[in-house]
């Protein structure tokens, strides 16, 4: 799968994209991640991305040619990617829903808002938009991360355990999260760890996890 994310912050993706789960699911299966900046398809000598909103207000726009643009340069590297828009008034991020874009395996296509928002009609070539919650971030090169990771961690061959991906929080219905874990040691100043944890009873640890899995 090949995941590109269109921004004018393409150093932000340098940490995330090259440690972790992310840089190991590049090296050991088919995932690509790159981004696409977007002030290479700006106007004119200066590479002008935004401009001043019509009927006026504060802030200013992304303009439609350069987004139109990027999502055509990399429609061109990859035509079957399904195109997501990060905005605070996109349909809200789920494990669910994560887990039907990596199941379709289409490659993404992901653009970061930025300023005081974007000219409506790129909607026009977008399949969704995407909000991770009800607050307001500075652009949408934070939620594209959040996206990125939650999708490719459910690629075959990415997490290590082959279940890992299936005992875990929200999996089974988008709000169950998974009972709280205990390492070593058992006692810790004075905090210690729930005695069935270290029974080796594997039903009642069973039990008492699905009754500590929370809604
Ligand atoms: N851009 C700014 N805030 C956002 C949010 N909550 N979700 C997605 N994109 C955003």
């Amino acid at each position: 799968m090949k995941i590109q994310v269109i921004t004018l912050f393409p150093e932000m993706f340098e940490g995330v994209f090259n440690a972790s789960m992310l840089w190991k699911a590049q090296k050991d299966t088919d995932v690509e991640l790159a981004t696409v900046n977007l002030r290479d398809f700006g106007l004119g000598p200066r590479k002008t991305v935004d401009d001043a909103p019509y009927g006026g207000g504060d802030g200013m726009l992304l303009m439609i040619e350069p987004l139109m643009n990027a999502v055509n340069a990399a429609k061109e590297a990859d035509p079957k990617a399904k195109v997501l828009l990060m905005t605070p008034r996109g349909d809200t991020w789920r494990q669910s829903v994560a887990k039907q874009y990596a199941d379709a395996g289409n490659g993404l296509i992901i653009i970061c808002g930025r300023y005081e928002g974007y000219d409506e009609r790129i909607t026009s070539v977008v399949d969704q938009q995407i909000s991770i919650g009800n607050y307001v971030l500075t652009g949408g090169e934070i939620p594209a991360m959040a996206v990125v990771d939650s999708v490719v961690r459910l690629l075959p061959g990415v997490l290590g355990g082959e279940t890992s991906a299936e005992v875990e929080s929200f999996v089974e219905d988008d709000e169950t999260v998974e009972a709280p874990q205990y390492t070593r040691p058992a006692e810790y100043n004075g905090m210690e760890v729930p005695e069935v944890l270290l029974s080796g009873n594997h039903a009642e640890i069973a039990q008492w996890r699905a009754k500590n899995a929370k809604r």
